[in-house]
């Protein structure tokens, strides 16, 4: 620890100009400095340093900070390191601040652990080159997979005797302490008796960002079933597993200069990428991704790419825990091998400039590739679109840009042929779900939801709605902020409320249900994206609107406010009183989307009965069952709105 007195000192000296002209040359321009940025490739400067000010800022890619944080991202090093590097430069020493009982134990603990596996790992390197056992084994194992010298240098490659206790023996004869050899996880203790964990294998040393040994895998030389094919270190104080990423400290350097990081699955997928001259390349070790491990990468660019097998397994894996990866706003990319390959074997079998040729023509945006895939599932299994539109709008919902967000639903869209609007509005959703998980406020809407999958329908074509359309307008206008329904959740702790807006739009988006008018589309259009605003704004937005035609109808449905209810619903034995409209919004509002949703579904099944008919007369089987699941999804929701509905009757 660096007391803070060292701190300021380190700060004091640290004079930006002075710092950054070891590795930028800059020019006087005004009052400050500029130069080509050192963290993007750029032929004009727009780099700009303020000595004023003490800080640097790049206006080409937005990189900006202190001294000491240009030296964290300029040589990749933690805020302490960084430190540590410029009091070096600065002849500045380092005050450790006093550390408390516990401090030190840790410490001390990590440092033993670390001494212990730096001293394995090195024996094991040094077994597998300099043993007879090590050199007949091991590296003629490694040969044998087309495995260079360099790498097995460049990765401290080694080998474990088969000897049970090769090197806990050795280790223990040279003095070091079992506690550690068994802490760290090299040794396994039995009925008092000590083991290696790693006998007989080959060794992977994983190595801390800073390059400091801190576990190990260790591959079988034979497969059988009764040995697992690799072991791994157990977590430790020193090693954590879902923290770390194979490769990293290799692979730290390119990352930057490509500014991408490929991301594979095992050991032999990066080495082999290294040796086909590809080091911007980590591997998860089998396991799936945490967000630590991506918070690793992003210190490093913001851009990974998925390799991965092209069989159903890789394409899973592909799949699962990439969300994550969107959330904390880095783009995706995948690329899926010929089937049957895994990096490992496909960069040996060609080529380097093959592989990344291969490479550049397929690699995919992340968002895209699902969507295609589910797209393709669900062709063959219509009721699968459901779940499809839901997990899609999950991957989208997490990403954090906004401007991001409305490109890929655009495309989307268009890929799953459902309207922007509809995917805004169940993203919104799913984003307030994640906003209130994470700030752990209650869900209102949840509360009264009936159905969580979303049943897409086709949109329905030539039906009157026109009058329905124009209610549920007329009340989003005028009583979108209303409170209709309020309770308090299961524990009774919290309260929820649910508005007008929130009622009428996550209703239609549930069942998609579409408005036909061009007008009132719009206005529901604009009016979701409102949703989270304050809706009171949306009026005002609307009467001002550019579109003549839509402040025309905005005005005309919020100076009206009574008379259409009336009219079009009169409940059978409760008049709503023109009077009271507003105290009934909680009877008049569910009643008219219910009125609504169920003509859009009537008429709807009407089309598809008439289609169905059709495709009986041709005999087309494909299409007859795609029309009968369709059908029988809709009559599932009719089912549920006559429920919703009470005893009124269901009139076409
Ligand atoms: N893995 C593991 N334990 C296992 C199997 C696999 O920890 N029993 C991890 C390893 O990190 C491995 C990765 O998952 O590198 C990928 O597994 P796999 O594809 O089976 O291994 P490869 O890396 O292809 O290894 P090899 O080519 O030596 O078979
Ligand atoms: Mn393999």
């Amino acid at each position: 620890m660096i007391d803070q007195f060292t701190i300021d000192k380190i700060y004091e000296a640290a004079e930006i100009v002075d710092v950054i002209s070891d590795f930028v040359s800059l020019k006087r321009k005004g009052i400050n400095y500029v130069g080509l940025c050192p963290f993007h490739n750029e032929k004009t400067p727009s780099f700009t340093v303020s000595p004023s000010k003490g800080i640097y800022k790049c206006f080409g890619c937005g990189k900006g900070g202190n001294s000491v944080n240009f030296i964290m991202e300029h040589e990749n090093l933690s805020y302490y390191e960084a430190l540590r590097f410029l009091a070096k430069k600065y002849n500045i020493e380092i005050h450790e601040k006093e550390e408390t009982q516990e401090d030190k134990e840790k410490k001390d603990e990590r440092e033993n652990l670390l001494v212990v596996t730096s001293f394995a790992s090195k024996f094991f390197h040094d077994t597998l080159l300099n043993s007879n056992e090590g050199q007949n084994i091991g590296l003629s194992y490694l040969h044998e997979r087309g495995i260079r010298d360099d790498m097995i240098e460049k990765f401290q490659i080694g080998y474990s005797p088969e000897k049970k206790d090769a090197l806990t023996e050795y280790a223990i004869s040279k003095g070091y302490k079992r506690e550690y050899l068994v802490k760290s996880g090299l040794t396994i203790e039995k009925n008092n008796q000590y083991f290696d964990r790693f006998s007989h294998r080959i060794i992977f040393p994983i190595h801390s960002i800073g390059g400091q040994v801190i576990g190990f895998g260790g591959r079988s030389i034979k497969t059988t079933k009764e040995i697992a094919k690799y072991l791994n270190s157990p977590d430790s104080d020193i090693y954590h597993k879902s923290f770390i990423l194979y490769g990293i400290f290799q692979a730290k350097k390119a990352i930057v200069q490509n500014d991408k990081c490929f991301l594979t699955e095992g050991y032999t997928d990066v080495i082999s990428f290294h040796q086909a001259g590809i080091e911007n390349v980590v591997a998860s070790s089998g396991t799936s991704l945490t967000s630590e491990q991506i918070r690793l990468i992003k210190r490093f660019t913001n851009n990974i790419t998925i390799v991965y097998d092209g069989d159903q397994a890789g394409i899973k894996a592909a799949i699962r825990g990439i969300d994550m990866v969107l959330e904390e706003g880095m783009n995706v990319k995948v690329v899926l091998l010929p089937d049957g390959e895994d990096p490992d074997s496909f960069s040996r079998k060609n080529a380097a400039s093959e592989v990344i040729k291969f490479i550049n023509e397929n690699e995919t945006d992340f968002i895209l590739f699902k969507t295609r895939l589910l797209i393709s599932e669900a062709q063959k299994d219509p009721i699968k679109k459901a779940t499809l539109i839901t997990d899609i709008v999950h991957s989208l919902a997490v990403i954090p840009d906004q401007i991001v967000r409305s490109i890929y639903i655009k495309e989307c869209s268009g890929l799953l042929q459902v309207s922007e609007q509809i995917l805004y509005a169940e993203i919104n959703r799913q984003r307030r779900k994640i906003l209130e998980n994470k700030y752990k406020t209650p869900l209102p809407s949840e509360q009264i939801q009936i159905k969580e999958v979303l049943q897409p329908l086709q949109i329905i074509k030539n039906y009157d709605c026109t009058l329905h359309e124009k209610e549920i307008i007329r009340l989003l206008l005028n009583y979108g902020n209303y409170i209709i329904f309020e309770g308090f959740d299961v524990e009774g702790k919290d309260k929820w409320i649910m508005t007008v807006s929130q009622y009428i739009i996550s209703e239609l988006m549930k069942d998609e249900i579409e408005f036909k008018d061009p007008i009132f589309k719009r206005i529901f259009e604009e009016y979701t994206r409102f949703y989270f605003n304050d809706s009171e704004m949306a009026n005002e937005y609307f009467i001002r609107h550019s579109d003549k035609e839509i402040n025309a109808v905005a005005a005309d449905l919020l100076s009206k406010r009574y008379t259409l209810s009336k009219k079009l619903f009169q409940r059978n034995n409760s008049n709503v009183a023109i009077e009271t409209e507003e105290t009934k919004l909680s009877e008049l509002v569910p009643s008219v989307v219910l009125d609504f949703k169920n003509r859009k579904i009537l008429s709807l099944l009407n089309e598809l009965n008439t289609q169905l008919l059709k495709a009986q007369e041709d005999n087309d089987e494909m299409k007859i069952m795609e029309l009968q699941s369709q059908i029988q999804n809709l009559n599932e929701i009719k089912k549920n709105l006559a429920e919703s509905l009470g005893y009124r009757t269901i009139l076409p």
